[in-house]
This record gives C-alpha cells, sequence and structure tokens, in this order.
C-alpha cells in the first residue's frame, strides 16, 4: 500500500495481475455527493484507445465497497476496487530470467525475494486507474471551490504543440485520442506513435497540466510548496521522468528582467506573464499554475535488446512480445491531472480546515 496526501490521503493498493487494484480516499466529508458518471468518464479517458493504446482490455468499472451510500459519501474512508479481468501472465515468465532494460524488473527481483515478473506487478501503468478514481473525486470537490484542472500532450515522440495553452485548450483534448489540442496535432501525434509501434518501438513526450482557480497566497512552504507536493505526486506516476513549473529549465538562459512576472492591476492584481507557472515561495500568485511531465518512451518494446541472463550470468538478449502501450502520454494525461488533483484538494483541506 502506497499513501500520498495528509488531510485528505489517499492509499493505493494491487498489483497488474491481482484480483484487483484500488484505492481508500480519507478526509472526505460527510455527506459530499460523489458523482460516479463523472468518475467513469474520467476512467473512459485512461483507458488505451484503439491503435494507439495497449490492447489490453478492461472495463475498469469503480465498485464502492465502503463509504458511499446512494452517492453519498458517508464520512468514513472511501474504499474502492477496480477488477483486474484481462491478465495473462505467461509472457512475463523470461522475464525473470532476462529483465527488460528500461522496466522495473531488474531491481525488484533484488530487492525483493521471490518476486515473480507478473505484468509488470506494483510498478505496472495499471495502478494508475484507481489514481484516477481518487482523483475524479478531488476535482468534484475542487470544482465546488471554483479550481478546475486539466492536462494535455504537449508532445509526443518529434511532434510538439508550439500554442501557448489554456485551462479550457487543456479540456477540449479530451476530444483526441493522443490529447492533443486539435484534429491537425491529434493526427501527427497519432502517427508518431503508430510508425514507433509499427518498428516494435515506442516514444515518448510531454503532459502539460494547467490549474486555475486558486487564490493569491494559496499553498504550503518549504516541504509543503504546492510545487514541492505536486512534483512528488507526479514523479511517483511510473515513467515520469521530469517536471518542470512555468518556463522550468528555459528559466535558465533567461535574464531577471525577462524571467519575472510583473504585476499588474486592473480590478484585481494579475501578472504580464507566467514564466513561474503560477507559484512564487510554494504559493499561488493568482495565474494560473502550469507545470509540465515528462514520460519516457515506453520500456516493453518488439525490439530485440541487450539484457543478463540472472540465470546464467551472462549476456543475453530480451524481446517484449504482448501488449503494451507504444506511448504513455495519451493515457499519462488523466493520471497527471489526478496527481495534481489530489495534491490541490489535500492542500485545501489542510488551509481551510
Ligand atoms: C498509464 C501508464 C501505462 C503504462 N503502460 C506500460 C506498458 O504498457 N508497458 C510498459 O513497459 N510500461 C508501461 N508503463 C510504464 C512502466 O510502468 C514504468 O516505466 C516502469 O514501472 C518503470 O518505472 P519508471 O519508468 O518510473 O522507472 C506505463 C505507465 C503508465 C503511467
Amino acid at each position: 500500500m502506497y499513501t500520498l496526501g495528509s488531510a485528505l490521503r489517499f492509499t493505493l493498493f494491487g498489483e497488474s495481475h491481482s484480483e484487483c487494484v484500488g484505492g481508500i480516499l480519507e478526509g472526505v466529508p460527510k455527506g459530499t455527493a460523489i458523482d460516479e458518471k463523472a468518475i467513469e468518464r474520467d476512467m473512459s479517458l485512461r483507458k488505451p484507445s484503439a491503435g494507439i493504446g495497449t490492447p489490453r482490455k478492461e472495463d475498469d468499472r469503480v465498485e464502492f465497497t465502503e463509504g458511499v451510500c446512494d452517492g453519498m459519501t458517508d464520512g468514513g474512508p472511501i474504499r474502492f476496487i477496480i477488477r483486474n479481468k484481462n491478465t495473462d501472465s505467461s509472457k512475463y515468465a523470461k522475464f525473470n530470467v532476462t529483465p527488460r532494460p528500461g522496466h522495473a524488473d531488474l531491481p525488484a527481483l533484488f530487492k525483493f525475494k521471490g518476486h515473480e515478473i507478473k505484468g509488470g506487478n506494483q510498478f505496472s501503468g495499471r495502478l494508475t486507474a484507481p489514481m484516477v478514481a481518487a482523483g475524479s473525486i478531488a476535482k468534484q470537490h475542487l470544482l465546488t471551490h471554483g479550481v478546475e484542472v486539466h492536462a494535455f500532450a504537449r508532445s509526443i515522440g518529434p511532434v510538439a504543440d508550439p500554442e501557448e495553452r489554456t485551462v479550457l485548450d487543456a479540456k477540449a483534448s479530451e476530444n483526441y485520442p493522443t490529447r492533443a489540442c486539435g484534429a491537425e496535432l491529434n493526427e501527427r501525434m497519432s502517427a508518431a506513435i503508430l510508425s514507433a509501434a509499427a518498428d516494435g518501438d515506442s516514444v515518448g513526450g510531454v503532459v502539460e497540466c494547467i490549474a486555475v482557480g486558486l487564490p493569491i497566497g494559496f499553498g504550503g512552504i518549504w516541504f509543503e510548496a504546492l510545487d514541492s507536493e505536486i512534483a512528488k505526486a507526479v514523479f511517483s506516476i511510473p515513467a515520469c521522468k521530469g517536471v518542470e513549473f512555468g518556463k522550468g529549465f528555459a528559466l535558465a538562459g533567461m535574464r531577471g528582467s525577462e524571467s519575472n512576472d510583473p504585476f499588474f492591476f486592473d480590478g484585481g492584481i494579475r501578472t504580464k506573464t507566467n514564466n513561474m507557472g503560477g507559484i512564487l515561495g510554494g504559493m499561488s500568485d493568482g495565474a494560473p499554475l502550469v507545470f509540465r511531465a515528462v514520460f519516457k518512451p515506453t520500456p516493453s518494446i518488439g525490439k530485440e535488446q541487450d539484457t543478463v541472463n540472472l540465470r546464467e550470468m551472462r549476456n543475453d538478449k530480451v524481446a517484449v512480445e504482448g501488449r503494451h502501450d507504444p506511448c504513455i502520454v495519451p493515457r499519462a494525461a488523466s493520471v497527471v491531472e489526478a496527481a495534481a488533483a489530489l495534491v490541490i484538494a489535500d492542500q485545501m483541506m489542510r488551509e481551510y480546515q
């Protein structure tokens, strides 16, 4: 079990090929309405899309086993499960001997005695399903405070979206299987995924997330800073290899006169630019919170790669057959959104209670 947050505590459990994955969400006030249709919608956005996602098919129905009665929370922990139905561990047995480069097989086999690789175990993207379900509840809570969180695909492989995007653009990306902002980008991103898949290969990319409605001064400081807590949650998503806020690493090449976001007043206090991604000192400066997360190319690929044979302690080769996402980015967009929503809702409960 793995836990995130304190006032709103989310605990994740299960494995890729165990009976189910699931979550426990503690801290949601009694009498909160839970919109199960909205959860279903968010779950469907995390599902793989035909052609560009894994052929593993799961219905991803969220079953509440505790804490929700007739669509209302009872004030206790909300416990839910999502059954794993489409499991086939046979294709994974060889990774116990020849671990996949890029996946968690090698360190897991050393760390856990008797570890057997079955669909990625606790390191599988499958565990992001409960995260999206819990994130959906967090988003419903945030909406009641006027806060919205949406993510989209900023880039996939060599195809990058060059436009500045708003939270509405990010929301509209839900209409496209790649989570691109628009049909033309969706075509090009799909083509990049399909071309890698045709070569038995994979591609990575960048998810961008935008949250609006946070008041100036919202957020913690130091280890509870809004950006540190979001970064920790987002970095926990499998295959995430970097998180940056605002202009992020590009700030290194700017002068202070270019990077500072000047303030102005037009009935409210605003910033003229948003190079800081809406966060100063760990707190919101009132501008949209903007961050990006990079996802590496999916490690399981059909192409043969070098590995070590752990039984015979010699060099060997491994190729991955079976069901894998040739690109994680489109599905990760929903997960990034959920991670950000869980952290912001947790900070909100700490700040306002
Ligand atoms: C939504 C999602 C789906 C994923 N699907 C796959 C997959 O089909 N095949 C695979 O090898 N890795 C997949 N991953 C990534 C692995 O779980 C991850 O690379 C692995 O656990 C090693 O962790 P690390 O990349 O964070 O070091 C997926 C990740 C996410 C977030």
